[in-house]
């Protein structure tokens, strides 16, 4: 078992006069852990994030950091911590290099002209540190930010939704950021509403809803706990495929993401013979058949009833 880092009891945050935009959580994270708190927009992840960062005030609840509490004394803690808000924007006149040297002064840190070329070579952006910062991409931004976050070293970094609005080459540019971060041994406390995301990058993985932890665990153990069952992926079968499937009684429906494939879901081992036999030997037009297993995706349809796409909730 690793050190525990960050210890979260019983913690809520209400505003007047009802919002409860964190409701009685708890959770641990262990040392060097990516720990990825996902949900939809309002679930109450930047609330939660910012009191650890010591920047609002609990209703109730105790957090651990390090373990000390953070109530009593943040100011031992902040030097430890390294902090990327939700929708950073880097001062657009400040070019990436002086806008890290700015940051070190106010960390009352030294820093030459050596060790910033080395901070932007870490998250990619030393051929960029002479353009103005408004001139960078959404992902360099990002990038800066993250750069801007490692300055003091922490041992613990909140990343509050890095790759949020990013575009898929953005996104995947980060995530190989966010591992190099924790091989280095830093712990990440990362929020997201990506199931992907969350799937790909986190040991542990809380899924937040309404202010509630509503399940929790690596992404495995979730797909273990809460998958109902295997996915059979009938590859390029269309909807005349899946007009034969429905005809024969079976249950399946298309995949969102093409509407190429039909997806058949297998509740039991012990009917997947008989199923694949059968699908194999219909009369269905399609390139490949193969089974998957269910994703974080599924589970957060299978927990919530909706499917998120872009932090937003879908009927
Ligand atoms: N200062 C505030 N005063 C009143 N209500 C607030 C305040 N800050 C947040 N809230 C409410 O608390 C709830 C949780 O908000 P929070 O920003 O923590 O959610 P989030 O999970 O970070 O969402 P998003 O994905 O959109 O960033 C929301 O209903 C929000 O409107
Ligand atoms: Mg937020």
């Amino acid at each position: 078992m690793s050190e525990t880092v960050v210890e979260v009891r019983d913690l809520s945050k209400y505003y007047p006069p009802d919002v409860k935009a964190v409701d009685g959580i708890s959770f641990t994270i262990g040392a060097g852990q990516i720990f990825s708190m996902l949900g939809p927009n309002g679930a109450g992840k930047t609330t939660t994030v910012e009191i650890l960062e010591g920047l609002r005030n609990p209703t109730s609840g105790e957090v651990m950091i390090f373990g000390q509490n953070i109530l009593k004394d943040y100011s031992k803690l902040r030097k430890r911590v390294g902090i990327l808000p939700q929708n950073f924007e880097p001062f657009d006149l400040l070019k990436p290099w002086e806008a890290i040297q700015y940051w070190t002064q106010l960390y009352d840190i030294r820093i030459t002209k050596k060790e910033i070329n080395r901070a932007l070579e870490r998250v990619g952006l030393f051929e960029r540190r002479n353009i103005h910062s408004k001139k960078l991409s959404g992902g360099e931004k990002r990038k800066l930010g993250i750069a801007l976050s490692l300055v003091n070293n922490p041992e613990l970094l909140f990343l509050d939704e890095p790759t949020t609005g990013l575009d898929p080459k953005g996104r995947r540019d980060l995530w190989a950021l966010i591992n190099e971060i924790k091989e280095k041994g830093t712990t990440v406390f990362l929020t997201t509403h990506y199931l992907d995301e969350a799937e790909r990058l986190a040991d542990d993985v809380s899924i937040m809803h309404k202010g509630k932890i509503i399940a929790e665990g690596s992404p495995d153990n979730l797909v273990e706990k809460y998958g109902k069952a295997t996915i059979v992926v009938l590859e390029g079968a269309g909807s005349s495929g899946l007009q034969k499937l429905k005809e024969k009684g079976i249950d399946a429906h298309l995949d969102d993401a093409d509407e190429r494939d039909v997806l058949v879901p297998v509740r039991k081992h012990s009917e997947m013979k008989s199923m694949m036999c059968t699908l194999a030997s219909s009369d269905i037009n399609m390139a490949d058949i193969y089974t998957r297993r269910e994703t974080l995706e599924d589970v957060f349809l299978n927990l919530v009833g909706s499917k998120m796409e872009d932090g937003v909730l879908k009927e």
